[in-house]
This record gives C-alpha cells, structure tokens and sequence, in this order.
C-alpha cells in the first residue's frame, strides 16, 4: 500500500522541497499551498494539491475532507510546515499582530492535527511530525512573536505525545536553525505591515533586522537547503523509533548545547547578543 502524508506549506522552502522527495520516495503527497499558481505548480509535478490556510478554519476543514475522500479515511502521516515569522520587539508587536501569528502556526496545525488523530487512532498507527524552530527551545531578540507561537507549539505538541503513547501514533518535533528558504523574503512583508520601525526606540538595531530580510536572511555557505529538513523527516516517517526532537544545522546543536550548560543568565546574555 502507497503512504499516505499532508505536506502543508509546500510552496517554497522546505514544504516544497519535502513534498516532491517524498513523492519521490513513493509517497502519495497531499501538499497545500495558499496561491493559485502555486498550487497549479505543485500539480503540474504530479502532486495532489489543496488550498491552505490555517487561518482560515474552514480551508482545514475543506483540505481534511478532499484528502479523505480520496484516501477512503486513511492517513498515514502530517507533516505540519506551513508558518511564517513575524519579526519586531515584543514592545512593538499589536496584540492583533501576535494573534494572527498564532493562528497562523499554532491554532492551525492544532486544528489540523485534531483532524488526523481519530483518523490514526482507528487505523492504530500515524506519524506527527511538526517543523517548530530552534527559537522553539531558546529565545531570540526581536523574534518574540515567532519564538512563542514554536515554544507553544513545543509545549502542546509534546504533551500530546505523552498522551498519545501506545496508540501508535508517534510524535516528532523537528528544530531547524537557519535554512536556506523564502522565511526572511516572505517574513519582510510581515515586518513592514505590523512594525512601525521609524517611530520605535529599537530603529537603529532595526536597520540590521531589515538589511537581514531584505538579503532573505542570514548568509553563509554553511546554510543548509531543506534537504537537511528531509533527512530527519524521513527517519521521524520511517523509523522504528523516531525521535521526540530532530534539531537541524549546527548553529541549532549549539543553541541547544547552551542551554543544557550555562546558567540562564549567561544563556540569555549569550543569545541577547547573537540576534
Ligand atoms: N528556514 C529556516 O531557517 C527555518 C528555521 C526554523 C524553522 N523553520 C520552519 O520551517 C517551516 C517552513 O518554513 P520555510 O523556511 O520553508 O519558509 P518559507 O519558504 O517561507 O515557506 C513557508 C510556507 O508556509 C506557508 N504559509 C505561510 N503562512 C501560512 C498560513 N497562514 N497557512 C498555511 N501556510 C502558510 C507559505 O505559503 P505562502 O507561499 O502562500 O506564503 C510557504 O508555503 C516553518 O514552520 C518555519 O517556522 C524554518
């Protein structure tokens, strides 16, 4: 029997690149995009496209039943992807703001993995897999809004796990640090629309900010591609025994090492000037 999985945020980046290996790989993909032409994109490469928006309940709803129906109520895996990072100073983010960004990768992937888990629980096996960050476990300067919505993702996600064991629905949290995508380019419009940088006390450290999402992000020759993201995807899917955390690129791996041995303060000091 093909594999079943719903690839969410499959337009660029690392939903992009996941879906086609995974097809690849033998997989029936179900990926979803939010603009037209790149849902028609991602069918012209042969995968079973839907419109997505966690934002919108009723798309969840929508893309859950499609993929059902021609499934015949199965579901192997999720693989929840699609966000978007709202960059600006906690002082400087609306409340309107961090709610939206919630909705976006929080309530959504809650919504969705809500969907699939009766699903697994009646076929008694599944794999959860859900792309939080490294700024999931560690805090970065002006990236609060980001940084809560994947700390919460971490916080209900692994409880659920705890909740889900014996079902044989596993559950995996991948945690990238930079990889080579659209985040900072899409994450730029997000900024410009809810962060009124001229008028902040911050303006001056939002130069860098801006000169970093106008270049697309960090550069080095040591960013990854999402193919980095795939490798652990495929062993969270396949393997016998995925693992609760895949932490991706060494700048992760040291942020997580940090935090096992500093002291909070000097943690906090160490990341406060990292940003
Ligand atoms: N790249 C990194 O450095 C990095 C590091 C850590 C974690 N991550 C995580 O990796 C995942 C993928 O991001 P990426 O780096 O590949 O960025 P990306 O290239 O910007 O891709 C993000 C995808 O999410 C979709 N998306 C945005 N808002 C959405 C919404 N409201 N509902 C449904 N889909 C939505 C985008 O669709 P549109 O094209 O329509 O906007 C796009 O397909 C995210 O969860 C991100 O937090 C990335």
């Amino acid at each position: 029997m093909q594999q079943t999985i719903i690839v969410t945020g499959a337009s660029s980046g690392i939903g992009a690149h996941c879906a086609m290996a995974l097809r690849a790989e033998g997989w029936r993909v179900f990926a979803t995009a939010r603009k037209p032409e790149d849902i028609a994109a991602l069918e012209s490469s042969g995968i079973e496209a839907f419109y997505l928006d966690y934002r919108e309940p009723q798309s969840i709803a929508k893309l859950f039943d499609d993929v059902m129906q021609r499934t015949g109520g199965k579901l192997d895996a999720l693989f929840n992807n699609g966000a978007y990072s709202q960059a600006g100073a906690v002082e400087d983010l609306s409340v309107a703001a961090m709610r939206e960004q919630f909705e976006a990768n929080f309530f959504g992937w809650h919504d969705l993995t809500l969907r699939a888990i009766p699903v697994m629980r009646g076929q008694g096996h599944g794999r959860l897999v859900h792309c939080s960050s490294i700024l999931g476990l560690v805090p970065m300067r002006f990236r609060g809004a980001y940084c809560a919505s994947k700390h919460a993702l971490e916080g209900l996600m692994l409880c659920q796990r705890a909740e889900l064991e014996g079902s044989g629905i596993h559950v995996s949290m991948i945690e990238p640090g930079p990889v080579k995508s659209k985040i900072a380019t899409n994450g730029l419009v997000w900024f410009l629309k809810n962060v009124d940088y001229e008028n902040s006390v911050h303006r001056d450290a939002y130069k860098a900010q801006l000169d970093r999402l106008k270049a697309g992000g960090s550069v080095s020759r040591a960013k990854p591609g999402p193919e980095a993201v795939h490798a652990v995807l495929r062993h969270a899917l396949l393997s016998r025994r995925p693992r609760p955390h895949y932490v991706v690129t060494w700048p992760a791996r040291i942020g997580v090492m940090l935090k096992r041995v500093l002291p909070a303060s000097l943690l906090y000091k160490v990341l406060a000037r990292s940003a």
